[in-house]
């Protein structure tokens, strides 16, 4: 009997031993911790600016207005010209191709809606205001609001999905026969001219009609998010048995360093997106002669469609970006947005000019911050070896 249970007793340490041995590389902080960065911490979308943000019918008319070319000047682009589904809703260039060459590379759509400012330097505060400019800048749609409304008034079935997700009914009295069809504030000069002549209650309904469109658009922009990653059943596995094998070795190590303040990746790509979705300046900017940030402070303020807009449904206090954006241009110079780190695998090249064809190329320019350069930049001396880099990369590509 008093054997027995001194076996028992062994057994006992045993087994809380060996369960000591292995939580060891994964303590309760570590779980703790690497689940701040799973996809259920991800707290629901919400754009006060928008009161469409969950209408089916607007959600089904931005659906099909992603998809439809005949929203450019040359009826061959839409949305998803750029935006591919299967891509992660990018393109793979390194600079997008729309009716011109842009300047920047086309970022996911995947989750980002979750932003609070949209763009590299953040020019937009929602993502209707942000899709409306999509839509009229010369180098992707080139279209005018003016053509866009015209547009509806002669497709019924649009028209009807507008009148049923908006409750108004468009009227053909707001863009007079004798007015060119290309006109808006943002068209070349003869469309310019043709927009002033409309009187301020016609402009105004227009405006009202593009910003319903954008919040449309941006409603079905916001249904757009990704799936579990590898990484996140991970998490979610060993945060329920302390054990998980989904990750192997290399991506383990790759985690450990991301985390690491010797690398201090996870001060900026934190949270369940792998973004603090701030401004900071790493140097991207400086070399290709793109200031970022600073550069589009004062126009975001004094933007027609933001969010203490008239075309806005927010109340002044919900505009909290807006109202407390950081306006030191000094300190923006150079900034762009942290992006998300979520689906890189399908969303190369990298950086707001997409410089970088492959994360390996990523890793080995931060390893290249030394102290010098670390003075000019939000980033502390990075110093990587080459092992270390590959191994930040295997664990990048498990999100
Ligand atoms: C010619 C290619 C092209 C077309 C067409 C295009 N986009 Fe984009 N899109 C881009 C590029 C490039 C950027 C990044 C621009 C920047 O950062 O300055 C971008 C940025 C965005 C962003 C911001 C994402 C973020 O994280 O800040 C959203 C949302 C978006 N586009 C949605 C749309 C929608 C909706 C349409 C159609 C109305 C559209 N785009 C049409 C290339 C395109
Ligand atoms: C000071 C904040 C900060 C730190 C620290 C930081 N990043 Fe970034 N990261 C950014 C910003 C900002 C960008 C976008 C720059 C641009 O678009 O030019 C970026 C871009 C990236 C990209 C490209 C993503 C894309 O879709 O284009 C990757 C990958 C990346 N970072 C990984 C890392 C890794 C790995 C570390 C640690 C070695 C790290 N970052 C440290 C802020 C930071």
């Amino acid at each position: 009997m008093i054997k027995t249970s001194f076996n028992l007793l062994v057994l006992f340490n045993l087994v809380f031993i060996v369960s000591l041995v292995d939580a060891s590389s994964w303590s309760k902080e570590d779980i703790l911790k690497i689940n701040t960065f799973t996809l259920k911490q991800l707290d629901p979308v919400v754009d006060p600016s928008n009161k469409y943000l969950s209408n089916k019918n607007a959600i089904s008319l931005g659906e099909n207005l992603f998809f439809d070319t005949r929203l450019s000047s040359n009826q061959k682009i839409s949305c998803a010209t750029c935006h591919i589904k299967g891509n992660a809703f990018t393109d793979n260039h390194n600079l997008a191709v729309g009716l011109q060459k842009g300047f920047r590379n086309t970022p996911t759509l995947l989750n980002a809606a979750h932003h609070n400012w949209f763009f590299a330097d953040g020019s937009k505060d929602s993502l209707w205001a942000q899709v409306l400019s999509s839509i009229e800048n010369p180098a992707e749609q080139n279209f005018t609001r003016v053509e866009l409304y015209n547009l509806f008034m002669r497709d019924n079935i649009y028209k009807t999905l507008y009148e049923s997700s908006f409750k108004q009914t468009l009227s053909k009295s707001i863009t007079p026969v004798n007015l060119p069809n290309k006109a808006g504030p943002n068209a070349d000069l003869q469309g310019l001219i043709a927009w002033k002549k409309l009187t301020p209650n016609q402009r105004d309904k227009i405006n009202q009609f593009f910003t319903n469109i954008g919040k449309s658009i941006a409603s079905y922009v916001s249904t757009l998010e990704s799936k579990e990653a590898r990484f996140d059943k991970f998490s979610y596995e060993l945060a329920k048995t302390q054990h998980s094998s989904l990750l192997n070795e290399s991506e383990i190590n790759g985690y450990k360093l991301f985390i690491n303040p010797k690398s201090g990746c996870s001060n900026c790509h934190s949270g369940p997106l792998f973004t603090n979705k701030e401004f900071h300046n790493i140097g991207t900017g400086i070399l290709a002669h793109d200031n970022g940030r600073s550069e589009v402070i004062e126009a975001v303020i004094h933007d027609e469609f933001n969010c203490l807009s008239k075309y806005s449904d927010a109340k002044k206090e919900e505009c909290v970006e807006l109202n407390y954006i950081n306006r030191n241009k000094h300190g923006l110079s150079g900034a762009f947005k942290t992006p998300s780190l979520r689906n890189l695998s399908k969303t190369a090249p990298y950086m707001h000019d997409g410089r970088f064809n492959n994360l390996q190329e990523v890793l080995k320019y931060y390893s290249s911050i030394d102290e010098n350069r670390a003075l000019e930049v939000d980033l502390p001396p990075i110093s990587l070896t080459v092992k270390e880099q590959q191994d930040i990369v295997n664990f990048l590509l498990t999100l």
